[in-house]
């Protein structure tokens, strides 16, 4: 664990700017930097790096965070690997060993690196199976439910405990420069030569011709399980053979069924991938510990347009899904949704090959069912929640070319919200259509690389007057932030509390530490996390206005006015609707009574 002073000190001594200019090519736009946005497909950029608040935001796909969440977005790595790749760049001497290091790397054949990579995968996979030690670690397998015959299919092999075993027994036909370009082995001390895997299970990679381009090792011995500092599987470093954005587990193997049954089932982990081998089901591939890229699915459209996600049925399996789903576009998709946060290789090992069988080939749902179970709102009565669902869920029913399905779509939505019934969910999601459309005309109209997309106009008419509510506590947080004396104002006032959920709880954590850092942000959902750079977002003058706090105020009020009338609107339709016109002119008189008093 680090502490929390040290991982400021960390980001504090980096500049997020150099740290995404190494991946992302930026140019100076104003005060801040401007470049092509690294987590979703774009022509024209809109990925701001805003340097004298260290943070980065993307108007395309309004990804935005520090420096710590860039480096896990882009890496697909945790907060506290993250934190070490960061502390490593700053010079940092932290005891945990950083793997896993980036480099922009092209495939191109290289015939010794190719060899050096076939003769450790021999190595390796006769240690696991005819020695002292392989016995211990085939014992782990078997117990996993692997049988000799699996362990063969995948040729998984063993890397011996000690420093250079590897190294010793292939120095002996390859030259040191080439060995130390595969990436296989890592230089100390006094230029010592050590194994870069030592004692884990190792699954080889092949490309897709079946020649061994990487390993992946796995811890399994009783001490390495309760080191938590010890990554669960450890992958080779990019080489000249090995771009992990770009291949893909099993491809070779798995080509000819995917040709034949015309899907790809897509899957987290290699164990989920031979799970469904176990089951029967040869068709599946898994992206290398990392999320799924532009590369992979370009690899993936050699082969075929049908892709059935099957990530783990945990949060990070759905956010995942989510994100696969924005790179998948061209394809159709299907998701299979594991119970009980359960991946395949779990889901085989309670149930059996027979019943992950038959989840896979049957319980799937359509990318749009997936979505409107993965983005319903949390608090169905919250009406910036609804508002934020509808706008995103809404030109994607409007995408769906079946007219049936778009009905039933709109039904599930509606159903869910609180302050939309089906004729307005319905003419959201046409006003989505339209817009859609425009878009499309307007990027076959201007030539492919001057095309600037639209900026686009907010569907739901009503976002206006919520997002002033939401405009103005974020200007007021952000004057707490930089000014103690007002947040001690407010800190004093007991009944005061932000509208905004996730700005309440920002307001909690800046009364209780005075300041919120990326220790405490790290803690907080991405929601929170999003409010928080927004208002950062805010563009202010240094010095508080004369009466800025006391306007704040008043339009905080007005604006909450506004949402009690709404409210009232939505019941009066309902009770009259249902007959209850002594209710309906009851919230009348009401409403009433309240618009005189705003007046
Ligand atoms: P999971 O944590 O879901 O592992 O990571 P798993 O596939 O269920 O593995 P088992 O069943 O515990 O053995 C999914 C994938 O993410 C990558 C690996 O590619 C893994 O298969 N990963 C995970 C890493 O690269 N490093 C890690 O430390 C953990
Ligand atoms: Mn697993």
């Amino acid at each position: 664990m680090i502490s929390k002073d040290k991982i400021n000190d960390i980001k504090h001594s980096v500049n997020i700017v150099d740290i995404i200019g190494e991946s992302v090519a930026l140019t100076k736009a104003g005060r801040n930097y401007l470049g092509l946005c690294p987590f979703h497909g774009e022509k024209t950029p809109s990925f701001n790096v805003v340097e004298d608040k260290q943070f980065y935001h993307c108007f395309g796909c309004g990804r935005s965070g520090d420096v710590f969440k860039f480096i896990e977005e882009a890496r697909g790595v945790s907060f506290s690997e993250s934190v070490q790749i960061v502390a490593e760049k700053a010079g940092f001497q932290l005891d945990i060993p950083v793997t896993d290091r980036q480099t922009k790397n092209v495939n191109h054949p290289n015939q010794v690196l190719y060899e050096i990579h076939s003769e450790a995968n021999k190595f390796y996979h006769a240690l696991l199976m005819t020695t002292k030690m392989g016995e211990a670690a085939r014992h782990y397998l078997y117990q996993r439910g692997l049988t000799d015959e699996v362990i063969k299919y995948f040729q998984i092999g063993l890397a011996p405990q000690e420093a250079n075993y590897l190294y010793q027994h292939l120095s002996k036909k390859f030259v040191e420069a080439d060995l130390l370009h595969s990436g296989l082995f890592n230089t100390g001390n006094a230029n010592m030569i050590y194994d870069a895997f030592q004692g884990r299970i190792m699954f080889p990679l092949t490309d897709e011709h079946g020649r061994v381009v990487a390993f992946s090792g796995r811890i399994w011995t009783e001490k390495d399980l309760a080191d938590k500092q010890l990554a669960k599987y450890k992958n080779s470093r990019a080489t000249a053979i090995f771009n992990k954005s770009y291949e893909l587990y099993h491809l070779d193997k798995a080509k000819a069924s995917i040709k034949k049954h015309r899907e790809v089932y897509l899957m987290e982990g290699f164990m989920d991938v031979i799970a469904a081998y176990r089951a029967g089901l040869e068709n599946a591939v898994a992206s290398m510990g990392t999320a799924l890229t532009a590369d992979h699915v370009r690899h993936l459209a050699k082969y075929c347009q049908n892709i059935v996600l099957t990530y783990d049925g945990d949060k990070a399996g759905q956010a995942a899904t989510a994100r696969a789903l924005e790179e998948l576009t061209d394809f159709k998709v299907e998701i299979v949704f594991l119970p009980d946060q359960m991946d395949p290789d779990e889901y085989i090992s309670k149930h059996s090959a027979e019943a992950l069988a038959n989840v896979l080939t049957k319980f799937r749902l359509t990318g749009v069912e997936f979505l409107i179970q993965y983005l319903k709102p949390e608090n169905p009565d919250n009406l910036q929640m609804q508002i934020d669902f509808l706008d995103k869920i809404a030109p994607i029913i409007a995408q769906t070319s079946s007219i049936t399905a778009q009905n039933t779509y709109i039904y599930k939505v509606a159903d869910m919200l609180a302050d939309f019934d089906y004729q307005q969910v319905e003419d959201v999601v046409n006003r989505a259509r339209i817009h859609n459309r425009k878009q499309r005309q307007e990027a076959a109209r201007v030539p492919q690389d001057s095309y600037v997309e639209p900026l686009s106009q907010p569907i739901i008419s009503r976002q206006e007057r919520i997002t002033n509510l939401i405009r103005t506590e974020n200007h007021l947080l952000y004057r707490m932030t930089e000014h103690p004396y007002l947040l001690n104002e407010y800190r004093l006032r007991e009944d005061f509390h932000f509208v905004t959920p996730e700005l309440q709880t920002l307001f909690e954590v800046l009364k209780a530490n005075g300041e919120i850092t990326a220790y405490d942000l790290a803690e907080l959902d991405e929601a929170v996390q999003r409010a928080w750079y927004r208002v950062l977002e805010e563009k202010l003058p240094d010095e508080i206005g004369a009466n800025e706090i006391e306007d704040l105020e008043f339009n905080r009020h007005r604006e909450q006015m506004r949402r009690e009338n709404r409210k009232r609107l939505k019941n009066v339709r309902e009770h009259s609707h249902v007959g209850n016109d002594q209710q309906a002119l009851d919230e009348i008189a009401r409403l009433i009574a309240q618009k005189r008093k705003m007046e």
